[in-house]
């Protein structure tokens, strides 16, 4: 992509800017010697910068990098603390070799994440503000709660949760719909100090009782049903089964709070197990509207969010309170330019690590307004995500390359239809957001106004690691350009040697950000071996990265056993496990290949039992497995029959000859003589129905 024909260059504009970097790019924009996308740069528009939060970031990143306690106390210091830290302000070991992996920021100093949210926002005179401007699945349907309400419902919630003997430490599991009561369930925990844990409600049965067999609740909060678009999803069903699943395995939950939701399903028609089940609004409007806060240590855990690894069982995320506090607070409102009169819409539902850092905690913590959305946005058409917009006049959107992809795809008009004028910033963020996709984000949806913040973090890192600073250097379509406040990447070889300038490799961080995870919930030692020990002394992302020649960063894709669909992170070696609970399935090795709308999709080899026979119907009822074991978002897009797989001879799988095979490169398969049966992979190609 050159800079002639792309559609933005006409509309760059040019900031002046101090530092040497900075005049360098604006050099090879001017000399028009463009030669590739790495050349390409948007710059904000005339006046952005000036009313920009960060107009120029060099000594501001600097400071983060050389003094990280005095940096992160400073902005800490901005929150409530109820006894503050001592000397220390964070200590870390991220090197296996000088013993266990430790982060830790403000230990010893006690708060509370749901008092710096709304009680401190509230005391500030932000009682009346919105703090959620809900919008439901049908158009027309919607509701909000200033922060001085939500406090209050988050207060019944919290007595209620004491009531039934939730105490400090106690784990609850929330399987809910993008409901205010989902975000009022997790501030009411944090209140109380309870460990919340958030399913996404698309996870099936057997996923939701994994989480639960492996957290140990002492009460689920759910939900009877939900509508997403024209479909009706019983959640307390799944919720009812899961419940009896985890009691086989030994753990029996003693209270499911059901929210009743009319709109979706009656209360009478919600099967019942009285003495277990209890209807939310019976039972949480009658408590007191105030609650006492659990002050709690900075290191004291938050939240668990169950993530795929490259094995099989979810990993159980485990943040602490202090750090997380103050990075999600901090990356929110650098990242988003974020000024009190934004409203903010992040798409992104509560299930995943997006819904916790930036629609629940970062937003709050910064006293802002934030529309939760309830439905799907292409119902009732293409239209939806404007529609919103125009409604609630959104300053800031946030949202995922997927769903840019396929509204894309829809045309224009969708789009156009609508003003948009509220707009000033979008952002990105789930998987790379291919040039072409931020193009159009920019030029169609922002009316090219608006900077895009492509965020590069993961469920780990708690929030951004590398993201744009909009209005503080100019952008390229594709990159998460440069790292975030206190953050320090490198890019290694396989062998761990840190490269420099320009180059690609793994993306590793160096050092420690107050936002990290912990530990992996229950399982230290899988923490260290996944994270720590691939490259000594660096806490490894399992992305891929390259670093050009200005010193952006451009995100390739995972490099372990993990794919990428619509966003969602899932192990193949979780697909696989589901496919291998089918009677009829003996083996399968299951790839990720590009798909024009999801990012990756998901394709599975498959080796039958002996004796069984193809045919559409197994095809039906393989892909009806993994549904069952993980969720609908799971479902292989192609099953591709295999007599055998392609292994070493020590009974490898080898992915690289599947992955050529399902992306259809046959001409590189590349080397196949290493193969305990060579002949395989002609059954295999035999077989394609391509
Ligand atoms: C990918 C989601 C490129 C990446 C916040 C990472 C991205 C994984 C980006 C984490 C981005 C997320 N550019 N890749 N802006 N954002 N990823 O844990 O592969 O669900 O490792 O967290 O998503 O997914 P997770």
């Amino acid at each position: 992509q050159t800079m002639a024909t792309s559609s933005s260059d006409r509309r760059l504009h040019h900031v002046e800017s101090g530092s040497g970097r900075m005049q360098r790019l604006n050099a090879v924009v001017l000399g028009e010697s463009i030669a590739s996308e790495e050349d390409e740069l948007v710059f904000p528009s005339e006046g952005f910068s000036e009313q920009a939060l960060v107009s120029s970031h060099v000594q501001m990143y600097k400071r983060s990098i050389e003094d990280p306690a005095g940096f992160w106390s400073e902005i800490a210091s901005e929150f409530y603390w109820k006894t503050k830290w001592g000397e220390e302000v964070f200590t870390e070991n991220l090197d296996v070799r000088k013993g266990k992996i430790t982060i830790e920021w403000f230990k010893g100093a006690t708060t509370n994440v749901c008092y710096n949210a709304l009680d401190r926002n509230i005391e500030a005179g932000n009682g009346g503000k919105i703090a959620i401007q809900w919008e439901g699945n049908e158009p027309g349907h919607d509701a909000q709660l200033t922060y001085s309400e939500l406090l209050e419902k988050v207060c019944q919630l919290s007595n209620y949760l004491k009531d039934i003997g939730i105490r400090k430490g106690d784990a609850v599991v929330i399987y809910m719909p993008m409901l205010m009561e989902l975000p009022i369930a997790m501030l009411a925990c944090a209140r109380i100090g309870a460990v919340h844990s958030v399913v996404f409600a698309g996870f099936s049965t057997e996923s939701l009782a994994q989480r639960i067999v492996d957290c140990k609740p002492k009460a689920v909060i759910t939900c009877n049903a939900v509508r997403r678009g024209t479909k009706v999803i019983q959640l307390k069903d799944i919720v009812d089964y899961a419940l009896v699943e985890s009691a086989k395995n030994g753990v029996l939950v003693g209270a499911c709070l059901t929210y009743e939701n009319p709109s979706a399903m009656k209360r009478e028609e919600t099967k019942w197990q009285d003495g277990r089940d209890i209807w939310w609004q019976d039972v949480v409007p009658k408590y007191s509207t105030t609650c006492e806060v659990e002050w709690m240590d900075a290191e004291d855990p938050l939240f668990l969010l169950y993530t795929s690894g490259s094995t099989g069982k979810p990993k159980g995320v485990l943040h602490t309170i202090g750090g997380y506090m103050i990075y999600t607070a901090t990356t929110f409102k650098y990242a988003f330019d974020y000024k009190s009169s934004d409203i903010y819409w992040c798409t992104a539902d509560c299930g995943w690590i997006t819904g916790h850092s930036y629609v629940t905690y970062g937003p709050l913590l910064n006293g802002a307004t934030v529309v939760v959305f309830e439905g799907a946005p292409t119902y009732p058409d293409y239209g939806r995500c404007w529609d919103i917009v125009d409604k609630f006049k959104v300053t800031i959107l946030y949202t995922a390359p997927t769903l840019v992809r396929s509204l894309m795809r829809s045309g224009d008009e969708y789009v156009t239809r609508y003003s948009r004028k509220s707009l000033r910033i979008l952002g990105s963020v789930g998987e790379p957001i291919n040039p072409s996709a931020w193009r159009w984000l920019f030029n169609v949806v922002g009316d090219s106004r608006c900077p895009i913040s492509d965020t590069w973090w993961q469920t780990e890192t708690g929030g951004f690691l590398i993201t744009p600073l909009p209005g503080a250097w100019p952008q390229k379509p594709g990159s998460a350009t440069f790292p975030f406040f206190g953050v320090q990447p490198a890019i290694v070889d396989e062998k761990g040697n840190e490269l420099e300038g320009e180059c690609s490799g793994y993306l590793c961080i160096k050092n420690s950000w107050p936002g990290a995870f912990r530990t992996l919930y229950g399982d230290h030692e899988r923490y260290e071996t996944t994270y720590f020990k691939p490259f000594t002394g660096y806490y490894f992302s399992g992305d891929g990265c390259r670093r050009d020649k200005d010193g952006y960063y451009w995100l390739t894709g995972r490099v372990d056993d993990v794919m990428n669909v619509s966003g969602h992170r899932i192990g193949t070696a979780e697909v696989e496990s589901a496919l291998v609970s089918h009677p009829q399935c003996a083996e399968a090795a299951v790839v990720g290949v590009e798909h024009e709308v999801k990012g990756q999709g998901i394709y599975a080899f498959v080796t039958l039992v002996d004796g069984v026979s193809y045919s559409q119907e197994l095809r039906k009822s393989l892909v009806l497995a993994v549904r069952h074991q993980i969720g609908a978002f799971a479902a292989p897009d192609r099953i591709h029959w295999a007599p055998g797989l392609p292994k070493t001879r020590s009974g490898k799988i080898m992915r690289r000859i599947l992955r050529k095979i399902a992306s259809r490169q046959l001409d590189e398969l590349g080397d196949t003589s290493t193969l305990a049966d060579p002949s395989v992979v002609d059954q295999l190609i035999a077989l394609s129905d391509f």
